[in-house]
């Protein structure tokens, strides 16, 4: 197939037999970037059946030594930065130096989940029976941590490399297999990284990716009969895959409508800074991006000129210069978030900046005096587009951040501590931010959404335990 990036199954680099590529815009020249294979179903059940075979030696193979191999591919995928990077540009137009600091930030999860992994699965429980009533000590429990089997991998093309590895390491520490089946936008970039486990020396058929059209594979990765659990991020397709998948545990982070609460008494200059940087770093494509202002009405007018102080010195164009706010991933992406646009305006909203697009490229907006009515105040515009709703209370931000579908995270600026745990308790998401913007990272601490946001929680200590089950042995004394 000429040009087109082979995918990874048993050990080895295949072309696909469909014949069939699918490429990959570059979302700034919106030109042919890459292509890569158009995987058949009979290669997703070979890549499924050797995951299977594969995983069982893989969950014998003493634990220090998948640590050092992870070690191994930790420090592969750091060399291979700048290739990686380079991918990452071109297909999902993530800025350079984003773009580098995910490879890096993949390279340490790797590491961290290593070091983790030895900790978390080294030691089990040993129980007895004599402290339920009616029980004499005539049993004794032991109780350690096994692997599913094989898990599947789907990312999503925001971090095509760290929200794939943050899947395999802690899945690959804990004896499971893996088949990662990633975004048609950064399937380059995450084709290199899984050529960086290739290197490190995995066994064949303890990692593998297979790449293709959600339309024809996607389903039946998700129901196939060999798959022990499902780790997704991304939109709805989720909820689609909760209702078809078997009965195996699920991992899902579905976005969220985060909310960023600013009390009258907020340091604004913090707030403002948070609010740009969480608004808008990789053009607010990312699930935790600031994507609600509710600022209390008595500061409004100070803190949205400061943010659109900073808006205004936002760099804007490709991401190989390094700008800020870069074209967003895809065309109907960018429609969308139009579409959110002029739903606004025709509502009433008021307009800091000017609308301005270029196939891709949206220039940063902040839409100020937001109603309830407009699209925008609910849905997630996965862009450089960041509204603002004035309030008169507290109980009017917690009350809307409330009301979204979405649950994931929020943040609430004021000096007052007490307050802030108060409000932190009132809001349901699965994590609020204390005086900074919402974050998924450092990547050991825990990740959940709570709602539509998702099933589970993430970060790598829980990623551990949840791609494991316990396992019981108990000595019956006579
Ligand atoms: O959009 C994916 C989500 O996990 C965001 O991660 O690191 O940008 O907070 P992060």
């Amino acid at each position: 197939a000429g040009d087109t990036f082979k995918f990874y199954s048993e050990g080895e680099w295949k072309v696909s037999s469909s014949g069939k590529s699918v490429p990959i815009i570059n979302p700034t020249t919106r030109t042919t970037q890459f292509k890569v294979q158009a995987c058949t179903q009979e290669e997703v059940n070979k890549v499924m059946e050797s995951a299977k075979i594969a995983q069982k030696s893989w969950a014998k193979t003493p634990l220090w030594k998948r640590a050092e191999l992870l070690h191994k591919a930790a420090a592969i995928l750091k060399d291979h930065k700048k290739p990686i990077a380079d991918c990452l540009v071109k297909e999902i137009a993530k800025p350079a130096k984003d773009a580098a600091t995910e490879v890096v930030r993949s390279g340490d999860l790797v590491s961290y989940c290593a070091e983790e992994g030895v900790r978390v699965l080294g030691e089990g429980k040993f129980l007895v029976s004599d402290s339920f009533p009616g029980n004499e000590r005539t049993k004794y429990c032991l109780t350690s941590k096994i692997p599913l089997g094989v898990i599947l991998a789907i990312p999503p093309f925001n971090y095509p490399v760290n929200l794939a590895v943050s899947k395999i390491a802690p899945a690959l520490i804990a004896g499971n297999s893996l088949v990662l089946k990633p975004p048609t936008q950064g399937a380059v970039a995450a084709l290199h990284m899984v050529h960086c486990f290739h290197l490190a020396g995995f066994p064949k058929g303890v990692i593998s990716c297979v790449t293709g059209k959600g339309s024809e594979i996607g389903d039946f990765l998700t129901m196939h009969p060999i798959v022990n659990c499902i780790s997704f991020t991304g939109g709805d397709t989720g909820i689609a895959i909760s209702k078809k998948s078997g009965m195996i545990p699920l991992q899902m982070e579905l976005g969220g409508k985060d909310a960023c609460i600013i009390l009258d008494d907020a340091d604004l200059d913090l707030a403002a800074s948070n609010i740009v940087k969480g608004g808008f770093s990789y053009s607010g494509q990312r699930c935790t991006a600031v994507k609600v202002v509710l600022v209390m009405e008595s500061v409004a007018d100070t803190l949205v000129k400061k943010v659109n102080e900073k808006v205004g010195k936002l760099t804007v164009g490709p991401p190989e210069n390094d700008c800020d706010i870069t074209p967003v991933v895809t065309e109907s992406s960018a429609n969308f978030i139009e579409g959110l646009v002029m739903d606004a305006q025709k509502k009433g909203a008021t307009f800091c900046q000017e609308y301005k697009r270029e196939g891709n490229l949206i220039w940063p907006l902040l839409l100020d005096n937001v109603k309830q009515d407009m699209r925008i105040a609910w849905e997630e515009p996965f862009g450089p587009v960041l509204p603002v709703i004035r309030i008169s209370n507290v109980e009017e931000g917690v009350h809307h951040c409330n009301a979204s579908n979405f649950g994931l995270q929020g943040c609430i600026f004021t000096k007052d501590i007490n307050k802030a745990m108060l409000i932190s308790d009132a809001m349901e998401t699965g994590t609020v931010q204390i005086n900074s913007a919402p974050a998924r990272g450092p990547d050991h601490f825990p990740f959940q959404g709570l709602k539509d946001s998702g099933i589970g929680s993430q970060g790598i200590t829980n990623s551990i335990n949840m791609m494991t089950k316990i396992k019981s042995t108990v000595i019956n004394l006579p």
